[in-house]
Protein backbone atom coordinates (compact mmCIF):
# COMPACT_ATOMS: atom_id res chain seq x y z
CA UNK A 1 0.00 0.00 0.00
CA UNK A 2 2.68 2.68 1.13
CA UNK A 3 4.70 1.35 -1.79
CA UNK A 4 2.37 2.03 -4.86
CA UNK A 5 1.32 5.09 -2.67
CA UNK A 6 4.80 6.14 -3.12
CA UNK A 7 5.07 5.05 -7.28
CA UNK A 8 2.01 7.22 -7.52
CA UNK A 9 3.15 10.30 -5.98
CA UNK A 10 6.67 9.45 -7.86
CA UNK A 11 4.94 9.53 -11.31
CA UNK A 12 3.27 12.89 -10.19
CA UNK A 13 6.28 14.24 -9.14
CA UNK A 14 7.72 13.15 -12.76
CA UNK A 15 5.08 14.48 -14.79
CA UNK A 16 4.92 17.88 -12.65
CA UNK A 17 8.78 18.04 -13.30
CA UNK A 18 8.70 17.33 -16.96
CA UNK A 19 6.01 20.09 -17.14
CA UNK A 20 7.97 22.63 -15.57
CA UNK A 21 10.50 25.08 -17.25
CA UNK A 22 14.04 24.29 -17.15
CA UNK A 23 15.44 27.04 -15.56
CA UNK A 24 18.92 26.75 -16.89
CA UNK A 25 19.76 25.86 -20.40
CA UNK A 26 21.76 23.77 -22.70
CA UNK A 27 25.84 24.91 -21.80
CA UNK A 28 28.46 23.66 -24.24
CA UNK A 29 31.96 24.78 -24.31
CA UNK A 30 32.33 26.10 -27.71
CA UNK A 31 29.96 26.43 -30.26
CA UNK A 32 25.79 26.38 -29.91
CA UNK A 33 22.54 26.31 -32.70
CA UNK A 34 19.24 27.38 -30.50
CA UNK A 35 16.85 27.30 -33.64
CA UNK A 36 12.76 26.07 -33.44
CA UNK A 37 13.38 22.60 -34.18
CA UNK A 38 16.18 20.17 -32.79
CA UNK A 39 16.55 18.95 -36.48
CA UNK A 40 17.73 22.17 -37.58
CA UNK A 41 20.17 22.85 -34.85
CA UNK A 42 21.71 19.41 -35.18
CA UNK A 43 21.97 19.94 -39.02
CA UNK A 44 23.19 23.61 -38.07
CA UNK A 45 25.65 21.29 -35.26
CA UNK A 46 27.36 19.30 -38.02
CA UNK A 47 28.06 21.98 -40.31
CA UNK A 48 30.20 23.83 -37.29
CA UNK A 49 31.72 20.38 -36.62
CA UNK A 50 32.85 19.39 -39.84
CA UNK A 51 35.01 22.93 -39.45
CA UNK A 52 32.66 25.40 -40.64
CA UNK A 53 32.26 28.58 -39.57
CA UNK A 54 28.70 30.29 -37.85
CA UNK A 55 27.47 31.61 -41.82
CA UNK A 56 27.87 27.97 -42.61
CA UNK A 57 25.95 26.77 -40.21
CA UNK A 58 23.65 29.83 -40.94
CA UNK A 59 23.07 28.30 -44.25
CA UNK A 60 22.30 24.81 -43.09
CA UNK A 61 20.36 25.99 -40.49
CA UNK A 62 17.97 28.22 -42.49
CA UNK A 63 17.39 25.92 -44.84
CA UNK A 64 16.83 22.90 -42.55
CA UNK A 65 14.40 24.96 -41.19
CA UNK A 66 12.46 25.19 -44.74
CA UNK A 67 12.46 21.43 -44.30
CA UNK A 68 11.50 20.61 -40.54
CA UNK A 69 9.60 23.75 -39.93
CA UNK A 70 7.20 25.02 -42.98
CA UNK A 71 5.31 27.25 -40.18
CA UNK A 72 7.76 29.95 -40.83
CA UNK A 73 11.29 28.64 -41.90
CA UNK A 74 11.61 28.91 -45.61
CA UNK A 75 12.85 29.98 -48.86
CA UNK A 76 9.33 31.37 -50.07
CA UNK A 77 9.98 34.47 -47.42
CA UNK A 78 12.75 36.58 -46.50
CA UNK A 79 14.87 37.53 -43.57
CA UNK A 80 17.68 39.56 -41.85
CA UNK A 81 20.68 39.11 -40.02
CA UNK A 82 23.17 40.80 -38.01
CA UNK A 83 26.84 39.27 -37.06
CA UNK A 84 29.81 39.70 -34.99
CA UNK A 85 33.31 37.96 -36.17
CA UNK A 86 35.62 37.03 -33.14
CA UNK A 87 38.14 40.15 -34.77
CA UNK A 88 34.66 42.47 -33.55
CA UNK A 89 33.74 43.11 -37.32
CA UNK A 90 30.30 43.02 -37.20
CA UNK A 91 27.84 43.86 -40.33
CA UNK A 92 23.72 43.28 -41.36
CA UNK A 93 22.25 41.82 -44.35
CA UNK A 94 18.65 42.58 -45.75
CA UNK A 95 17.43 39.92 -47.65
CA UNK A 96 14.26 41.09 -46.71
CA UNK A 97 11.53 40.89 -49.35
CA UNK A 98 9.91 43.66 -52.17
CA UNK A 99 7.31 44.68 -53.63
CA UNK A 100 6.59 43.13 -57.14
CA UNK A 101 7.03 46.18 -60.11
CA UNK A 102 3.24 45.91 -60.67
CA UNK A 103 2.46 46.70 -57.27
CA UNK A 104 0.84 49.71 -56.53
CA UNK A 105 -0.11 51.91 -53.42
CA UNK A 106 -3.62 50.97 -53.86
CA UNK A 107 -3.36 47.52 -54.80
CA UNK A 108 -5.38 46.54 -51.31
CA UNK A 109 -7.89 48.98 -51.90
CA UNK A 110 -11.57 48.73 -53.07
CA UNK A 111 -13.20 51.54 -55.39
CA UNK A 112 -14.20 53.08 -52.42
CA UNK A 113 -10.66 53.42 -51.09
CA UNK A 114 -11.52 50.33 -48.41
CA UNK A 115 -8.88 48.08 -47.05
CA UNK A 116 -10.06 44.35 -49.25
CA UNK A 117 -9.92 42.39 -46.33
CA UNK A 118 -7.41 39.34 -46.81
CA UNK A 119 -6.07 40.78 -50.03
CA UNK A 120 -2.81 41.42 -48.51
CA UNK A 121 -3.28 38.11 -45.98
CA UNK A 122 -4.46 35.39 -47.69
CA UNK A 123 -3.26 33.87 -51.34
CA UNK A 124 -1.10 35.32 -54.62
CA UNK A 125 -1.09 38.91 -53.84
CA UNK A 126 0.22 38.70 -50.77
CA UNK A 127 3.13 37.05 -51.61
CA UNK A 128 6.36 39.71 -51.70
CA UNK A 129 9.38 38.99 -53.93
CA UNK A 130 11.71 36.19 -51.79
CA UNK A 131 14.85 37.06 -50.89
CA UNK A 132 15.81 33.94 -48.43
CA UNK A 133 18.31 32.00 -51.20
CA UNK A 134 19.49 35.64 -51.80
CA UNK A 135 20.55 36.01 -48.17
CA UNK A 136 21.76 32.79 -47.41
CA UNK A 137 24.01 32.73 -50.56
CA UNK A 138 25.03 36.46 -49.99
CA UNK A 139 26.36 35.49 -46.82
CA UNK A 140 28.43 31.89 -47.52
CA UNK A 141 29.54 33.83 -50.78
CA UNK A 142 31.71 36.32 -48.58
CA UNK A 143 32.44 34.16 -45.08
CA UNK A 144 31.84 30.77 -45.65
CA UNK A 145 34.87 28.13 -45.56
CA UNK A 146 32.72 24.85 -46.53
CA UNK A 147 31.27 24.22 -50.29
CA UNK A 148 27.78 25.08 -50.68
CA UNK A 149 27.35 21.17 -51.75
CA UNK A 150 28.29 19.67 -48.34
CA UNK A 151 26.27 22.29 -46.34
CA UNK A 152 22.82 21.63 -48.17
CA UNK A 153 23.02 18.07 -48.21
CA UNK A 154 22.32 16.98 -44.69
CA UNK A 155 19.19 19.62 -45.65
CA UNK A 156 17.93 17.60 -48.96
CA UNK A 157 18.20 13.94 -46.77
CA UNK A 158 16.59 15.67 -44.12
CA UNK A 159 14.11 16.44 -46.53
CA UNK A 160 13.63 12.86 -48.39
CA UNK A 161 13.86 10.93 -44.62
CA UNK A 162 11.16 13.47 -43.21
CA UNK A 163 10.19 15.33 -39.98
CA UNK A 164 8.35 13.86 -37.27
CA UNK A 165 5.17 15.73 -36.40
CA UNK A 166 5.08 17.34 -32.88
CA UNK A 167 2.15 18.13 -30.70
CA UNK A 168 2.43 21.71 -31.16
CA UNK A 169 2.67 21.03 -34.68
CA UNK A 170 -0.43 19.12 -35.14
CA UNK A 171 -2.32 21.64 -33.41
CA UNK A 172 -0.91 24.36 -36.17
CA UNK A 173 -1.49 22.34 -38.86
CA UNK A 174 -5.08 21.61 -37.76
CA UNK A 175 -5.68 25.05 -37.21
CA UNK A 176 -4.93 26.44 -40.67
CA UNK A 177 -6.61 23.73 -42.65
CA UNK A 178 -9.32 26.11 -43.52
CA UNK A 179 -7.02 28.70 -44.38
CA UNK A 180 -4.75 25.97 -46.82
CA UNK A 181 -8.15 25.08 -48.74
CA UNK A 182 -8.81 28.71 -49.35
CA UNK A 183 -5.65 29.51 -50.91
CA UNK A 184 -4.66 26.66 -53.03
CA UNK A 185 -6.87 24.88 -56.27
CA UNK A 186 -5.19 21.60 -55.02
CA UNK A 187 -5.08 19.75 -51.64
CA UNK A 188 -1.03 20.50 -50.63
CA UNK A 189 0.51 18.47 -48.60
CA UNK A 190 0.60 19.65 -45.45
CA UNK A 191 -3.12 19.62 -45.29
CA UNK A 192 -3.30 14.77 -44.81
CA UNK A 193 -4.85 15.46 -41.14
CA UNK A 194 -0.99 15.03 -39.76
CA UNK A 195 -0.85 13.68 -36.10
CA UNK A 196 1.49 13.62 -33.39
CA UNK A 197 4.60 11.15 -34.75
CA UNK A 198 3.84 10.95 -37.98
CA UNK A 199 6.33 11.35 -40.57
CA UNK A 200 6.39 14.17 -43.59
CA UNK A 201 8.49 13.55 -46.43
CA UNK A 202 9.30 16.48 -48.13
CA UNK A 203 10.05 15.46 -51.47
CA UNK A 204 9.24 17.89 -53.89
CA UNK A 205 11.55 20.41 -51.81
CA UNK A 206 14.59 17.81 -51.74
CA UNK A 207 14.16 18.43 -55.81
CA UNK A 208 14.06 21.97 -55.58
CA UNK A 209 16.71 21.95 -53.07
CA UNK A 210 18.73 19.72 -54.91
CA UNK A 211 18.80 22.12 -57.85
CA UNK A 212 20.14 25.03 -55.65
CA UNK A 213 22.88 23.11 -54.42
CA UNK A 214 23.63 22.14 -58.27
CA UNK A 215 23.11 25.39 -59.99
CA UNK A 216 23.41 28.13 -57.05
CA UNK A 217 21.84 31.16 -56.05
CA UNK A 218 19.99 31.90 -59.86
CA UNK A 219 18.69 28.66 -59.64
CA UNK A 220 15.57 30.42 -57.36
CA UNK A 221 15.94 34.01 -59.49
CA UNK A 222 16.73 32.90 -62.81
CA UNK A 223 16.84 29.30 -63.37
CA UNK A 224 13.76 26.59 -63.91
CA UNK A 225 12.88 27.38 -60.34
CA UNK A 226 12.60 31.19 -60.89
CA UNK A 227 10.25 30.01 -64.25
CA UNK A 228 8.06 27.47 -62.21
CA UNK A 229 7.40 30.04 -59.42
CA UNK A 230 6.60 32.98 -61.24
CA UNK A 231 3.87 30.64 -63.37
CA UNK A 232 2.71 29.76 -60.33
CA UNK A 233 1.92 32.61 -58.80
CA UNK A 234 0.58 34.64 -62.08
CA UNK A 235 -1.63 30.91 -62.47
CA UNK A 236 -2.54 31.71 -59.06
CA UNK A 237 -3.92 35.37 -59.64
CA UNK A 238 -0.29 36.93 -58.34
CA UNK A 239 1.53 39.89 -60.06
CA UNK A 240 5.22 38.72 -59.31
CA UNK A 241 7.20 38.16 -62.40
CA UNK A 242 10.49 36.08 -64.03
CA UNK A 243 11.96 39.70 -64.19
CA UNK A 244 10.78 40.49 -60.64
CA UNK A 245 12.98 37.15 -59.58
CA UNK A 246 15.64 38.38 -61.93
CA UNK A 247 16.10 41.77 -60.27
CA UNK A 248 16.33 40.27 -56.28
CA UNK A 249 19.24 41.22 -54.65
CA UNK A 250 20.28 40.68 -50.78
CA UNK A 251 21.73 44.32 -48.99
CA UNK A 252 24.34 44.85 -46.72
CA UNK A 253 22.93 47.48 -44.16
CA UNK A 254 25.37 49.08 -41.37
CA UNK A 255 24.06 47.79 -38.32
CA UNK A 256 22.29 49.82 -35.47
CA UNK A 257 24.98 50.48 -32.65
CA UNK A 258 24.29 52.17 -29.32
CA UNK A 259 25.31 51.67 -25.87
CA UNK A 260 23.18 50.71 -22.73
CA UNK A 261 25.41 50.84 -19.36
CA UNK A 262 27.83 48.84 -20.18
CA UNK A 263 26.72 47.26 -22.67
CA UNK A 264 27.28 47.60 -27.01
CA UNK A 265 23.76 46.50 -28.84
CA UNK A 266 24.07 45.92 -32.09
CA UNK A 267 21.00 45.16 -33.97
CA UNK A 268 19.48 45.40 -37.51
CA UNK A 269 18.80 48.61 -39.89
CA UNK A 270 16.48 49.65 -41.71
CA UNK A 271 14.27 48.19 -43.81
CA UNK A 272 13.62 46.75 -40.21
CA UNK A 273 12.30 48.99 -37.76
CA UNK A 274 13.89 46.71 -35.26
CA UNK A 275 17.19 47.93 -34.23
CA UNK A 276 15.92 51.87 -34.03
CA UNK A 277 12.75 51.02 -31.82
CA UNK A 278 15.09 49.42 -29.16
CA UNK A 279 17.48 51.64 -29.19
CA UNK A 280 15.26 54.02 -28.66
CA UNK A 281 13.31 52.30 -25.77
CA UNK A 282 16.47 51.18 -24.38
CA UNK A 283 18.43 54.89 -24.29
CA UNK A 284 14.78 56.33 -22.81
CA UNK A 285 14.56 53.68 -20.13
CA UNK A 286 18.52 54.03 -19.43
CA UNK A 287 18.41 56.98 -16.61
CA UNK A 288 15.89 54.58 -14.73
CA UNK A 289 16.97 51.92 -11.90
CA UNK A 290 15.01 49.33 -13.35
CA UNK A 291 17.30 46.55 -10.89
CA UNK A 292 15.98 48.52 -8.06
CA UNK A 293 12.09 48.98 -9.12
CA UNK A 294 12.41 45.10 -9.49
CA UNK A 295 11.32 42.60 -12.27
CA UNK A 296 7.98 43.12 -13.58
CA UNK A 297 7.44 45.62 -10.54
CA UNK A 298 4.50 48.19 -11.15
CA UNK A 299 7.61 50.86 -12.07
CA UNK A 300 9.58 48.82 -14.10
CA UNK A 301 6.47 47.96 -16.68
CA UNK A 302 5.34 51.52 -16.46
CA UNK A 303 8.76 52.76 -17.55
CA UNK A 304 8.98 50.39 -20.60
CA UNK A 305 5.57 50.76 -21.15
CA UNK A 306 6.15 54.45 -21.20
CA UNK A 307 9.26 53.95 -24.03
CA UNK A 308 7.79 51.61 -26.23
CA UNK A 309 4.61 53.87 -26.62
CA UNK A 310 7.02 56.76 -27.62
CA UNK A 311 9.07 54.78 -29.65
CA UNK A 312 6.05 53.35 -31.67
CA UNK A 313 4.27 55.70 -32.47
CA UNK A 314 7.75 57.30 -33.82
CA UNK A 315 7.78 53.95 -35.82
CA UNK A 316 4.90 54.52 -37.78
CA UNK A 317 5.99 57.91 -38.78
CA UNK A 318 9.07 57.52 -39.37
CA UNK A 319 10.27 54.72 -40.31
CA UNK A 320 10.62 52.64 -43.83
CA UNK A 321 12.74 51.13 -46.87
CA UNK A 322 15.61 53.32 -46.27
CA UNK A 323 16.55 53.34 -50.04
CA UNK A 324 12.94 54.87 -50.37
CA UNK A 325 12.47 56.92 -47.39
CA UNK A 326 14.90 59.51 -45.16
CA UNK A 327 14.82 58.04 -42.02
CA UNK A 328 16.71 60.43 -38.96
CA UNK A 329 18.55 57.40 -37.88
CA UNK A 330 20.97 58.91 -35.38
CA UNK A 331 18.65 61.73 -34.03
CA UNK A 332 16.02 58.82 -33.33
CA UNK A 333 18.22 57.02 -31.38
CA UNK A 334 20.13 59.34 -29.31
CA UNK A 335 20.44 59.91 -25.71
CA UNK A 336 18.86 63.50 -25.95
CA UNK A 337 16.27 63.09 -28.06
CA UNK A 338 14.65 60.24 -25.99
CA UNK A 339 14.90 62.02 -22.88
CA UNK A 340 13.02 65.02 -24.69
CA UNK A 341 10.19 62.54 -25.68
CA UNK A 342 10.03 60.74 -21.98
CA UNK A 343 9.86 64.28 -20.52
CA UNK A 344 6.00 64.14 -21.16
CA UNK A 345 6.26 60.37 -18.53
CA UNK A 346 5.22 60.67 -15.15
CA UNK A 347 5.09 57.76 -12.65
CA UNK A 348 1.47 59.13 -11.47
CA UNK A 349 -0.83 58.78 -14.33
CA UNK A 350 -0.08 56.54 -18.12
CA UNK A 351 0.29 58.38 -20.97
CA UNK A 352 -2.97 58.25 -23.80
CA UNK A 353 -1.83 56.85 -26.80
CA UNK A 354 -4.35 59.23 -28.16
CA UNK A 355 -2.40 62.54 -27.13
CA UNK A 356 0.83 61.54 -27.96
CA UNK A 357 2.53 60.98 -32.10
CA UNK A 358 5.46 60.99 -33.37
CA UNK A 359 8.56 63.62 -31.90
CA UNK A 360 9.88 66.38 -33.47
CA UNK A 361 13.09 65.29 -35.40
CA UNK A 362 15.54 67.73 -37.25
CA UNK A 363 15.70 65.71 -40.74
CA UNK A 364 19.21 68.02 -41.50
CA UNK A 365 21.40 65.53 -40.10
CA UNK A 366 24.31 63.91 -41.86
CA UNK A 367 23.09 61.22 -43.05
CA UNK A 368 5.04 33.41 -38.34
CA UNK A 369 8.28 34.30 -38.18
CA UNK A 370 11.59 31.98 -36.20
CA UNK A 371 14.93 33.27 -35.25
CA UNK A 372 18.16 31.33 -34.86
CA UNK A 373 20.84 31.94 -33.13
CA UNK A 374 24.70 30.76 -33.62
CA UNK A 375 27.92 30.82 -32.20
CA UNK A 376 30.75 28.89 -33.96
CA UNK A 377 34.06 27.43 -32.25
CA UNK A 378 36.27 30.38 -33.77
CA UNK A 379 34.20 32.93 -31.85
CA UNK A 380 32.13 34.42 -34.65
CA UNK A 381 28.31 35.15 -33.79
CA UNK A 382 25.27 34.94 -36.21
CA UNK A 383 21.91 36.25 -35.18
CA UNK A 384 18.88 35.65 -37.93
CA UNK A 385 15.18 36.32 -37.74
CA UNK A 386 13.64 35.13 -40.63
CA UNK A 387 9.73 34.83 -42.08
CA UNK A 388 6.94 33.91 -44.33
CA UNK A 389 5.35 36.72 -41.95
CA UNK A 390 1.95 34.75 -41.00
CA UNK A 391 2.49 31.56 -39.19
CA UNK A 392 2.40 29.42 -43.41
CA UNK A 393 2.79 32.78 -44.87
CA UNK A 394 -0.12 33.57 -47.35
CA UNK A 395 -0.78 29.79 -47.43
CA UNK A 396 -0.06 29.28 -50.60
CA UNK A 397 2.00 26.28 -51.12
CA UNK A 398 3.47 25.29 -54.48
CA UNK A 399 3.10 21.44 -54.45
CA UNK A 400 5.18 21.70 -57.65
CA UNK A 401 8.27 23.43 -55.86
CA UNK A 402 7.32 21.93 -52.12
CA UNK A 403 7.15 25.46 -50.48
CA UNK A 404 4.94 28.01 -49.15
CA UNK A 405 5.12 31.88 -50.24
CA UNK A 406 5.25 34.71 -47.56
CA UNK A 407 2.45 37.28 -47.35
CA UNK A 408 4.84 39.90 -46.07
CA UNK A 409 3.10 42.90 -48.59
CA UNK A 410 0.83 42.57 -45.00
CA UNK A 411 3.74 44.79 -44.02
CA UNK A 412 3.07 47.33 -46.02
CA UNK A 413 1.14 50.30 -44.65
CA UNK A 414 -2.23 49.54 -47.30
CA UNK A 415 -3.74 52.77 -46.18
CA UNK A 416 -2.35 55.02 -43.73
CA UNK A 417 -4.20 54.65 -40.02
CA UNK A 418 -5.40 51.60 -41.10
CA UNK A 419 -4.24 48.67 -38.62
CA UNK A 420 -2.29 45.57 -40.69
CA UNK A 421 -2.53 42.21 -39.10
CA UNK A 422 -0.08 42.94 -35.78
CA UNK A 423 -2.10 46.03 -35.30
CA UNK A 424 0.77 48.36 -36.58
CA UNK A 425 -0.44 51.62 -38.70
CA UNK A 426 1.65 53.34 -40.64
CA UNK A 427 2.19 55.77 -43.09
CA UNK A 428 3.93 57.60 -46.31
CA UNK A 429 6.31 55.93 -44.66
CA UNK A 430 5.82 52.75 -45.64
CA UNK A 431 3.37 53.01 -48.37
CA UNK A 432 3.73 49.97 -50.86
CA UNK A 433 5.88 51.14 -54.13
CA UNK A 434 7.21 48.88 -56.58
CA UNK A 435 10.66 47.21 -55.73
CA UNK A 436 10.01 48.62 -51.66
CA UNK A 437 10.83 47.05 -49.09
CA UNK A 438 8.10 46.62 -46.26
CA UNK A 439 9.15 47.78 -42.95
CA UNK A 440 10.08 44.93 -40.37
CA UNK A 441 10.07 44.39 -36.68
CA UNK A 442 12.60 41.68 -37.07
CA UNK A 443 15.38 42.46 -34.45
CA UNK A 444 18.59 40.13 -34.60
CA UNK A 445 20.66 41.19 -31.89
CA UNK A 446 23.96 40.69 -30.68
CA UNK A 447 25.03 42.22 -27.72
CA UNK A 448 29.10 43.12 -26.40
CA UNK A 449 30.11 43.46 -23.02
CA UNK A 450 33.71 44.74 -22.34
CA UNK A 451 34.32 44.72 -25.64
CA UNK A 452 33.22 41.13 -25.69
CA UNK A 453 30.74 38.88 -27.15
CA UNK A 454 28.04 38.61 -24.30
CA UNK A 455 24.72 37.44 -25.83
CA UNK A 456 23.04 36.97 -29.39
CA UNK A 457 19.55 37.19 -29.09
CA UNK A 458 16.01 37.02 -31.33
CA UNK A 459 12.69 36.37 -31.50
CA UNK A 460 9.51 36.38 -34.01
CA UNK A 461 6.10 37.52 -32.72
CA UNK A 462 5.22 40.58 -35.19
CA UNK A 463 5.04 43.60 -33.72
CA UNK A 464 6.13 42.31 -30.13
CA UNK A 465 9.75 41.24 -31.16
CA UNK A 466 11.37 44.25 -30.48
CA UNK A 467 9.58 44.36 -26.61
CA UNK A 468 10.83 40.70 -26.31
CA UNK A 469 14.37 41.10 -27.36
CA UNK A 470 14.20 43.80 -25.37
CA UNK A 471 13.23 41.79 -21.70
CA UNK A 472 15.51 39.23 -22.68
CA UNK A 473 18.34 41.59 -22.30
CA UNK A 474 16.82 43.42 -19.61
CA UNK A 475 15.80 40.31 -17.48
CA UNK A 476 19.83 39.08 -18.11
CA UNK A 477 21.57 42.71 -17.29
CA UNK A 478 19.21 44.29 -14.86
CA UNK A 479 17.86 41.02 -13.54
CA UNK A 480 20.75 39.10 -13.27
CA UNK A 481 19.25 35.93 -15.17
CA UNK A 482 21.03 33.17 -16.90
CA UNK A 483 19.72 32.73 -20.69
CA UNK A 484 17.13 30.00 -20.03
CA UNK A 485 15.75 32.18 -17.19
CA UNK A 486 15.78 35.42 -19.11
CA UNK A 487 13.76 33.71 -21.84
CA UNK A 488 11.15 31.87 -19.59
CA UNK A 489 10.05 35.00 -17.74
CA UNK A 490 6.31 36.18 -18.68
CA UNK A 491 6.11 39.65 -21.48
CA UNK A 492 4.65 42.05 -21.91
CA UNK A 493 4.06 44.69 -24.67
CA UNK A 494 3.20 48.03 -25.70
CA UNK A 495 2.97 49.39 -29.30
CA UNK A 496 1.40 52.49 -29.14
CA UNK A 497 -1.59 51.68 -30.89
CA UNK A 498 -4.00 49.72 -29.57
CA UNK A 499 -3.38 51.54 -26.43
CA UNK A 500 -3.07 48.72 -24.22
CA UNK A 501 -0.56 46.75 -22.27
CA UNK A 502 -0.48 43.41 -24.22
CA UNK A 503 0.25 40.45 -21.04
CA UNK A 504 1.19 37.11 -21.00
CA UNK A 505 -1.96 35.21 -19.08
CA UNK A 506 -0.76 34.72 -15.81
CA UNK A 507 2.32 35.95 -15.80
CA UNK A 508 1.84 38.87 -13.98
CA UNK A 509 0.79 39.36 -9.88
CA UNK A 510 -2.81 40.64 -9.66
CA UNK A 511 -1.16 43.04 -7.42
CA UNK A 512 0.89 44.30 -10.36
CA UNK A 513 -1.86 44.62 -12.59
CA UNK A 514 -4.47 46.44 -10.33
CA UNK A 515 -1.87 49.10 -9.78
CA UNK A 516 -1.34 49.87 -13.64
CA UNK A 517 -5.33 49.82 -13.66
CA UNK A 518 -5.62 52.29 -11.54
CA UNK A 519 -2.91 54.20 -12.55
CA UNK A 520 -5.20 54.44 -16.31
CA UNK A 521 -3.44 51.24 -17.96
CA UNK A 522 -5.40 49.06 -20.22
CA UNK A 523 -4.40 45.26 -19.74
CA UNK A 524 -4.99 42.82 -22.67
CA UNK A 525 -4.31 39.39 -21.18
CA UNK A 526 -6.91 37.88 -24.07
CA UNK A 527 -5.40 38.36 -27.28
CA UNK A 528 -1.50 37.19 -26.89
CA UNK A 529 -1.12 33.51 -25.04
CA UNK A 530 2.21 33.55 -26.15
CA UNK A 531 4.64 37.21 -26.69
CA UNK A 532 7.48 36.34 -28.54
CA UNK A 533 9.47 33.12 -28.89
CA UNK A 534 13.29 33.62 -28.35
CA UNK A 535 16.19 31.98 -29.52
CA UNK A 536 19.58 33.33 -27.53
CA UNK A 537 22.91 31.78 -26.92
CA UNK A 538 24.83 33.52 -23.34
CA UNK A 539 28.77 33.65 -23.05
CA UNK A 540 28.95 32.66 -19.53
CA UNK A 541 31.63 34.14 -17.58
CA UNK A 542 33.90 31.13 -17.50
CA UNK A 543 33.70 31.34 -21.37
CA UNK A 544 30.97 28.65 -21.81
CA UNK A 545 27.94 29.25 -23.95
CA UNK A 546 24.41 28.72 -22.14
CA UNK A 547 21.43 28.02 -24.83
CA UNK A 548 18.01 29.97 -23.86
CA UNK A 549 15.82 28.12 -26.02
CA UNK A 550 11.86 28.64 -25.83
CA UNK A 551 9.51 26.16 -24.17
CA UNK A 552 6.31 28.23 -25.93
CA UNK A 553 7.51 26.04 -28.70
CA UNK A 554 9.19 23.04 -29.89
CA UNK A 555 12.61 25.43 -29.77
CA UNK A 556 16.31 23.67 -29.02
CA UNK A 557 19.58 24.28 -28.13
CA UNK A 558 22.35 22.00 -29.57
CA UNK A 559 26.27 22.64 -29.37
CA UNK A 560 29.55 21.10 -28.08
O1 LIG B 1 8.81 41.51 -40.43
C1 LIG B 1 7.97 41.53 -39.54
O2 LIG B 1 7.98 42.34 -38.64
C2 LIG B 1 6.88 40.48 -39.52
N1 LIG B 1 6.64 40.02 -40.86
C3 LIG B 1 7.26 39.38 -38.60
C4 LIG B 1 6.21 38.30 -38.52
C5 LIG B 1 6.29 37.45 -37.32
O3 LIG B 1 7.11 37.63 -36.46
C6 LIG B 1 5.26 36.39 -37.21
N2 LIG B 1 5.54 35.55 -36.09
N3 LIG B 1 4.91 35.38 -35.15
Amino acid sequence: MRKSALFIFSILLLINCTQQKVEVGVITDKAMVVSAREEASKIGVAILQKGGNAFDAMMATELALAVSFPYAGNIGGGGFMVYRKNTGEIGALDYREKAPLAATKDMYLDSIGNVIEGKSTLGSMAVGVPGTVAGVFAAHQKFGKLSVEEIIQPVIDLAKKGVIVTQKQEDRLKKHTPAFRKANKETILLDNNWKKGDTIKYNALAETLSRIQKNGRDEFYKGETAKKLALFIQDNGGIITEEDLAKYEAKWRDPITFTYDDLKIISMAPPSSGGICLAQIMKAIEPYDLHSFGHNSTKAIQVITEAERRAYADRSHFLGDPDFVKIPRNTLISKEYNTERMKSFSFEKATSSSELSHGTVDFNESTETTHYSIVDQYGNAVSVTTTINAAFGSKLYSSELGFFLNNEMDDFSSKPGVPNMFGLVGAEANKIEPEKRMLSSMTPTIVEKEGKLFMVVGTPGGSTIITSVLQTILNVHEYDMGMQAAVNQPRFHHQWLPDDIKMEPKGFSEKVKTNLQNLGYALDETNSPVIGKVDAILVLPNGKLEGGADHRGDDTAVGF
